[in-house]
């Protein structure tokens, strides 16, 4: 079977290829575009998933988007079916009305059909809970998933057993966790729907209760079966497109606003660090109430707010459930993954394949002479290193800044190793020195530490043999070893560790493991390769033309060696 999945229009738009129930090709249109966060139709990186595997559209079984715009026109506002704006309103007008004639519950999915074309518009929380779930080792699980909000819903909550997903309760719009954690990025100066982690990265600033906890916990009331928000200190969900996500109750109730750009002072980490305990009360109270409806032993935890990689790293010391999942796109990132699983495994009369999933290497991918081809094309002299790890391993431990680009590209936001800059972790100069010379981003932002997967657990205060592929979870770096982490240590003595293993990742495991024999540490600073405010690097000619606008000394692409 052959799912081609598209989510196009809201946060980052992307495309995904399963076939015989694998994601084989995936990608956002921001990599083919070069728009960061693109939500233009992700007509590029569908047409690149049907050529990556010799596919034409009249192969395809099924089209499917992980949102169906049936569900919201029925509530949302009564003009939209009676004032049709354009004529393709038609398409979910007559649904709608017909719904209300024959008095059903908006359809939880629509499909539409022309020629050999059938796409089916699935429920976006359900893709949100698809994602997790398919994408975890486990064959039963409790499912929670948080965002700021599918069509209705914003919090799902559900079992999975063996290939069925079950819903067991919602909340609806507009009490949402993920636009609560918005509004504070709102009120804190930053980019809602975007910046959520700079918020994160500040509430780190300030790990001890403080005037502000009281004030922030007043906004939420947790009830038996979820929690409202007290709604008169919120703006975002009247569709207006009024200025801030707050009202003029919250900025009365902790003092002005930060302007963009504007100075980051004590006052403003103490309101991230209590609005983030409270994120963190909260989404530990779904959690109860998943595991008294579900009662697995396991939990999947998908949705925009399970990119919060604070709360993930506590998850295994909150005692309500023995194992987690977290998948590498939980957020909308991944909800063209989710829903090709959805389908898939409602459509296909197959068991479920269970396989843990450890990399999310689904991308574009060069030869070696492809890259020869385009160094010669620009006329670039590059070195071929015969030990290419020994040598680059070296140039860090030197305090080279390198590019580092292999094999196929990451989906979603994290680099792993393949699209990546990597700089010595040891000393706290360096994080300035990305920073300067390469990132040009906010002093406060943490870089993450790629570790030999055998020493994690010396190095961090984590369970012994706990997995962390996708950067997920943040742990404290044991005490003797945060001197000696200076690059990747957060303020509050934590880091946003990744497991690396051999198997998944021959080349990136060797380049650490010689870095480890020169050094002592098996860490390597690890960051998406990228400048500030432009999507992560895809192809050579990408890589060249960013390793030449910043200050990277090296660039690796595949066998060969670029020095500046
Ligand atoms: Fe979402």
């Amino acid at each position: 079977m052959k799912i081609l999945s598209v989510y196009p229009f809201t946060h980052l738009s992307s495309s995904a290829l399963l076939i015989d129930g694998e994601i084989v090709a995936a990608s956002a249109e921001e990599r083919f575009n070069r728009e960061k966060m693109s939500t233009k139709f992700p007509i590029q990186s569908a047409q690149w998933c049907l050529k990556s595997q010799n596919i034409q559209w009249d192969d395809l079984d099924l089209i499917v988007v992980p949102w169906n715009p049936v569900i919201n026109i029925n509530d949302a506002s009564g003009r939209w079916v009676n004032e049709m704006r354009w004529r393709g309103e038609m398409i979910t007008n007559v649904a709608v009305h017909l719904m209300r004639a024959i008095d059903e519950e908006p359809a939880n999915e629509m499909e539409m059909r022309w020629g050999n074309t059938r796409v089916l518009y699935l429920n976006h929380h359900e893709c949100h809970a698809a994602n997790g779930f398919y994408l975890s080792p486990f064959e039963k699980a409790d499912i929670l998933t948080i965002d700021g909000h599918g069509e209705v819903d914003t919090c799902f909550m559900g079992v999975g057993d063996g290939k069925v997903i079950s819903k067991t309760h919602q909340i609806t719009y507009p009490h949402s966790v993920g636009l609560f954690y918005g509004t504070f990025t709102d009120y804190l100066g930053f980019k809602p729907d975007s910046d959520e982690w700079k918020v994160m990265a500040l509430s780190s600033f300030a790990v001890g209760q403080n005037q502000y906890d009281a004030k922030i916990r007043g906004l939420i009331k947790l009830t038996s079966d979820g929690f409202e928000l007290d709604l008169t200190f919120f703006d975002y969900y009247t569709f207006d497109r009024r200025p801030h996500f707050y009202t003029p109750k919250l900025t009365n109730l902790l003092g002005p606003p930060r302007e963009p750009n504007g100075e980051i002072t004590q006052r403003h980490f103490e309101i991230a660090g209590a609005m983030q305990r409270v994120f963190v009360e909260t989404v530990t109270h779904l959690l109860k109430i998943t595991k008294q409806r579900g009662g697995s032993d396991n939990i999947v935890l998908s949705g925009g707010a399970a990119m919060n990689c604070v709360f993930n790293g506590l998850l295994d010391s909150l005692d309500i459930y023995k194992d987690s999942c977290i998948s590498y796109s939980p957020d909308d990132s991944g909800v063209a993954i989710g829903a090709a699983l959805l389908a898939y495994y409602r459509y296909a009369k197959v068991k479920r394949t269970i396989t843990e999933v450890r990399h999310n290497f689904l991308g574009p991918s060069f030869s070696d002479e492809e890259v020869s081809q385009t160094l010669c094309k620009f006329k670039i002299i590059a070195e071929k290193p015969e030990s290419l790890t020994e040598v680059i391993a070296q140039g860090i431990a030197d305090g080279k800044l390198v590019g580092w680009f292999q094999g196929a590209m990451e989906f979603g936001h994290r680099s792993l190793g393949n699209r990546s800059i990597l700089a010595d972790p040891r000393f706290e100069s360096i994080k300035d020195k990305v920073n300067s010379a390469v990132k040009y981003r906010e002093h406060f932002r943490p870089f993450a530490p790629a570790t030999l997967s055998e020493y994690a657990d010396d190095i961090f205060e984590m369970p012994k043999g706990r997995k962390v592929y996708f950067m997920e979870r943040a742990y404290p770096i044991r005490e003797n070893w945060r001197e000696r982490l200076g690059a990747v240590t957060h303020v509050d003595g934590s880091g946003r560790v990744q497991t690396v293993e051999k198997k998944d990742n021959i080349l990136f495991y060797e380049l650490i493991d010689e870095f480890r024999k020169i050094t002592g540490v098996p860490i390597l600073l690890n960051t998406s390769f990228n400048l500030n405010g432009e999507p992560i690097v895809m192809t050579p000619e990408n890589a060249i033309r960013t390793f030449y606008s910043c200050g990277l000394d090296w660039l690796v692409l595949g066998p060969y060696l670029i020095k500046k």
